[in-house]
């Protein structure tokens, strides 16, 4: 170990930053449409490879998040770069929000299918029949979650994509390490 100033994220946090991107974009490009509609047609989810795909690959991200959080919360601190007050506190916020928002987009997902009485079902037949409290709390009618849900959805990409263009203007423009620090030495 040397004790220089830190130029590059640990190999976990990169790993749980990539697989996670991968992940997110996956999902994305599954994203049921119309799901609500066929399920009133009868359709049973667990026919339909898209959503038990989406599903899975969405949970997945929620469990990869939680650990990562953990491991957020055990290293030493990410590394630091030079830049000016304002857009060190933007990459900040930005960060802040895409957190919430991998969080939030199976807490919707969750709430979406206990209010409509639609069964989670995930790969390897595993199936959730309904989700429990959302129907009988009240929080069911507070929004339609679904709508939300997709909201959240378009909101991440968009904001990844955003994220991933501020990290190529950091390396191709400002020629400064940040880009670097969340790649392979
Ligand atoms: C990685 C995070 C996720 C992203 C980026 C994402 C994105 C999306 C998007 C964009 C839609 C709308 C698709 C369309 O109408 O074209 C959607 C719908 C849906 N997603 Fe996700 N999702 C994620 C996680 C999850 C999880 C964890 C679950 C289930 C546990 C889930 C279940 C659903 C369901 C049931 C719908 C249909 C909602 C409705 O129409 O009422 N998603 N998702
Ligand atoms: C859905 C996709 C993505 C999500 C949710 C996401 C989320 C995040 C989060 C939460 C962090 C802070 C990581 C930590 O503290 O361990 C981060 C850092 C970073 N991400 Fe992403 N990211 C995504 C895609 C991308 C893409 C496509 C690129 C590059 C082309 C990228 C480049 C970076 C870089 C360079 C950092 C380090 C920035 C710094 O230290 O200020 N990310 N990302």
């Amino acid at each position: 170990m040397d004790h220089q100033q830190k130029t590059h994220y640990d190999l976990f946090s990169q790993v749980f930053h990539w697989v996670t991107a991968i992940l997110v974009f996956a999902a994305f490009v599954l994203g049921p449409e119309h799901l609500g509609r066929l399920i009133k047609q009868g359709v049973d989810p667990a026919t339909r490879i898209d959503i038990v795909w989406h599903e899975t690959l969405g949970v997945s991200v929620l469990v990869l998040t939680v650990l990562r959080l953990i491991w957020v919360a055990l290293r030493s601190g990410p590394p630091e770069h030079l830049m000016s007050p304002w857009m060190h506190i933007t990459g900040k916020l930005v960060h802040a929000a895409l957190w919430v928002l991998l969080l939030a987009l199976p807490l919707t997902a969750f709430l979406a299918l206990g209010s409509e009485g639609i069964p989670l079902t995930l790969l390897g037949g595993l199936r959730i029949e309904q989700i429990p409290l959302v129907k009988s709390s009240g929080i069911s009618a507070l929004t339609d979650w679904g709508d939300l849900h997709q909201l959240l959805g378009d909101t991440i990409v968009w904001l990844a994509g955003l994220h991933a263009g501020a990290a190529i203007y950091h390396h191709v423009v400002l020629k400064d390490g940040v880009l670097k620090a969340m790649l392979p030495r």
